[in-house]
């Protein structure tokens, strides 16, 4: 293997420090979001309890308390929420035809030249309602994932389809033909901070940020893998639907 050119050593270290920083920053915000409404609750009930508390006054004291720690925390979560802002936009039609395609240039860029990349869209739409910032944030952590599985060089495919489950669902494959995943640790690529790769080569945010994406999206990520064959990332997704149909569902 031929060793990489400083330029491209450069590029893949920044994209991977970029990576790794956006990686983070939707983290902190889905947990901020999970950390919000364990707090509308803790609001909720303390103020039920200062209402029925009557004349007990040590519990209104005590709930007077709780409510205004409970407030801070708001403002705390408010401000992490604001500082994570940036990067997250509204949900609005987006083409994951699209979304893969640019996503495999920046990947082309940034992989070694023994990695072919190839493209067997069978999804006769590809139209879902999401944040596109995200989206590709979910794919490109799948294909460098992929990247990082053949050293050697190997094929990297993205693959669609659709189906009706029983509404419209499109299936984004994102298969490699490197090292694989040994089952045993199959079950723990999804927790966060989980990560085969030593040193400072990886965080192991991908897989974790990627499965709340999908989340997000109402959808769901699955992996199929074998050990020295393969690896095979299956991303389903809600397809955007025609209004006609969205209002029939509906009825
Ligand atoms: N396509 C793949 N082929 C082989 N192993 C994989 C693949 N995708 C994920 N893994 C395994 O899952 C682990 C967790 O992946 P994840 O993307 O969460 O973190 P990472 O890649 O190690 O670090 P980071 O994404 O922060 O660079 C990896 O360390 C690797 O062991
Ligand atoms: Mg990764």
């Amino acid at each position: 293997m031929v060793a990489p050119e400083p330029n491209e050593r450069y590029r893949t270290a920044l994209q991977a420090l970029e990576t790794r920083e956006a990686n983070f920053r939707l983290f902190t915000r889905s947990l901020a979001h999970d950390f919000n409404n364990l707090l509308g609750g803790i609001l909720g009930h303390a103020g039920l309890i200062q209402l029925s508390a009557e004349t007990n006054v040590e519990v209104q004291e005590s709930a007077a308390v709780i409510l205004k720690a409970a407030e801070r925390a708001r403002e705390l979560v408010t401000q992490l929420l604001d500082s994570t802002r940036p990067d997250l936009g509204q949900f609005v039609t987006v083409n994951l035809h699209e979304t893969i395609r640019e996503v495999a240039s920046l990947v082309r860029g940034i992989a070694p030249a023994a990695i072919r990349i190839s493209f067997d869209f069978k999804a006769e739409t590809a139209e879902t309602v999401g944040d596109p910032g995200q989206l590709h944030h979910l794919i490109l952590n799948l294909a460098l994932n992929a990247r990082d599985a053949m050293p050697e060089g190997g094929e990297l495919t993205f693959e669609t389809t659709s189906a009706m489950t029983p509404y419209p669902t499109i299936q984004i494959l994102v298969r490699d033909t490197g090292t694989g995943i040994p089952d045993e640790i199959q079950s723990r690529i999804f927790e966060p901070s989980f990560t085969t790769k030593g040193g400072s080569r990886g965080s192991g945010m991908g897989l974790a940020i990627a499965d709340r994406i999908v989340q997000h999206h109402g959808g769901r990520i699955q992996v199929e893998s074998k050990v020295g064959h393969g690896s095979v990332f299956l991303v389903t997704l809600p397809l955007r639907q025609p209004a006609g149909m969205a209002s029939a569902a509906t009825a």
